[in-house]
């Protein structure tokens, strides 16, 4: 029975609603709102930390019944400062040390162990890891991972090129690829922070006459549905992204009941997995 008065409007507040990975997060976490006869209203921080501070404000001001949040302060300043407004939060996508709420995320260190592990199988000892900006925990923790690989197969971390991009899109994965052909001596392999990187980085070579994977595998993170219908389809590293925006609402949900135990702290992580294709297969 819902209270008379109480919004029935829970907010999503993700870093790039042009990006199909939060879709899919949206589309989950909107299946258990609309069991709950609650709506879901999407909006979009762009990776900017005074644009989430600004949503938070709106969410307060417009008593929003709670908030689903990929964060883009990495400090967890505005959601701490959000706190005092006692509207319930989830973190998605992230694990903020500092706040001892509830949280749905993907192992991105192992995420990133898996890409690099992978490229390492398949003999590549010069990585390329373009990454979005390293203010996003996803994006150092991904690298991290890929690291961890390099070193325990004996490599030293200057076999990891990093290439840091503004944003983690298409266009900016173009640059990134441009920036990469330009690299002497050339990676034999990409690992990019996301498939909107990826898909950047496969044009920009394409553009050039660069082959895939014959001359540099490629490999992008989420596996979103473009990943496999890309003309070379891509290698990716999965994330469960519905099922994380339909296990985050549910806990936002057990949140807003009216005996909910605010200072419950339950982080679900979820783990990622390998789903290797063309983009990296050895030439046959
Ligand atoms: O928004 C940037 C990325 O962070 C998404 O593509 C997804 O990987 C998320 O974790």
């Amino acid at each position: 029975q819902l209270r008379a008065g109480r919004s029935r409007i829970i907010s999503l507040l993700v870093l790039d609603m042009a990006n199909p990975f939060f879709v899919d997060v949206a589309s989950g976490a909107e299946r258990v709102a609309r069991g709950a006869s609650l709506g879901v209203m999407l909006c979009n921080s762009a990776q900017s930390v005074t644009e989430e501070a600004d949503y938070l404000s709106l969410f307060a001001e417009q008593r929003v019944r709670g908030v689903l949040v990929t964060p883009a302060d990495l400090t967890g300043r505005n959601l701490t400062e959000f706190r005092r407004h006692r509207i319930p939060f989830v973190l998605v996508d992230r694990v903020l040390p500092s706040a001892e709420g509830c949280s749905v995320s993907v192992d991105d260190v192992l995420g990133g162990r898996l890409a690099a592990q992978h490229l390492l199988d398949q003999g590549h000892a010069s990585i390329a890891y373009v990454s979005g900006p390293m203010s996003l925990q996803q994006c150092r923790d991904r690298r991290d991972g890929a690291l961890a690989a390099l070193t325990d197969a004996g490599l030293d971390a200057s076999a990891l090129h990093v290439l840091e991009a503004d944003r983690l899109d298409v266009p900016e994965g173009r640059d990134a690829g441009a920036r990469l052909l330009g690299m002497d001596p050339r990676p034999s392999a990409v690992f990019c922070a996301n498939d909107l990187l990826a898909l950047g980085v496969l044009q920009a070579l394409f553009a050039e006459g660069v082959r895939v994977p014959e001359d540099i595998a490629l490999v992008g993170y989420d596996d979103i549905e473009f990943a496999a219908a890309a003309a070379v389809p891509l290698t990716s590293v999965r994330q469960p992204a519905v099922r994380m925006g339909r296990q985050a609402a549910e806990l936002l949900l057990e949140e807003t009941g009216d005996e909910a135990d605010r200072h419950r702290h339950q982080s679900i992580v979820l783990e990622p997995e390998l789903i290797v294709r063309d983009s990296t297969l050895a030439p046959r």
